[in-house]
């Protein structure tokens, strides 16, 4: 643990930012929450959620991932230095859109989650909302787990389900989904850090 008695946690990122705010306001609003936001992360200097988070007062960093190319390794080298420097107990990925080398997972093993927007293990990867339809799926939903080495893979710490109406959109259907993604990935996440790793199931 850091130096308060609340794990630190970091918060990586590529995007708007929801489910990041989502968990940082749980945090920050419950003053016996057992984490606190240390850090947020993108790899994208204008992710929406790097202003959210500094509202916050929550420390920022950017590790643009587009000047290594295809060197995973050498990204990850200076993606983990932010992480470390702030401390970081626990790391969770909030609509991080990086696949992440073996060597920087095992760094964090067992203290790292994920949200992925479908009841895994269906659909891992990308285009999930239009592969649920496609599939004539009656429901559909989101997932938090433990991050291993292979995609969307690891040990599922929560899920929360949606049902697929008619005429569905994968829009509508990312809607849907996301509200479900903001109560799931809080209540996971404070679950976790209290040592609890049954999975949680939402509906
Ligand atoms: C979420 O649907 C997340 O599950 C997916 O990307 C989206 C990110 O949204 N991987 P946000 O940046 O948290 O708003």
């Amino acid at each position: 643990m850091s130096r308060t008695d609340k794990a630190s946690v970091a918060i990586l990122l590529s995007g708007g930012g929801s489910n990041m705010v989502a968990l940082a306001d749980s945090m920050l609003r419950d003053e016996i929450h057992p984490g606190r936001p240390c850090l947020v992360v993108s790899n994208t200097p204008d992710a929406g959620g790097l202003a959210k988070a500094a509202e916050r007062g929550i420390a920022t960093a950017v590790v643009d991932h587009r000047p290594f190319g295809k060197d995973r390794e050498a990204f990850e080298a200076e993606l983990v230095k932010p992480i470390l420097e702030a401390g970081a107990d626990v790391v969770c990925l909030a609509g991080f859109m990086r696949v992440l080398t073996a060597g920087f997972v095992s760094q964090f093993e067992g203290r790292m989650l994920n949200i992925h927007p479908s009841l895994l293990p269906k659909y891992k990867g990308l285009h999930t909302h239009a592969r649920a339809l496609a599939a004539g799926d009656r429901r559909h939903g989101c997932s938090v787990h433990q991050v291993t080495p292979r995609l969307d893979d690891g040990p599922i710490l929560g899920q929360a389900e949606v049902p697929i109406l008619p005429g569905d959109t994968p829009e509508d259907l990312a809607l849907r989904v996301l509200v479900q993604e903001h109560r799931l990935y809080p209540a996971v996440l404070s679950r976790f850090l209290r040592g609890e790793t049954a999975p949680l199931y939402l509906s």
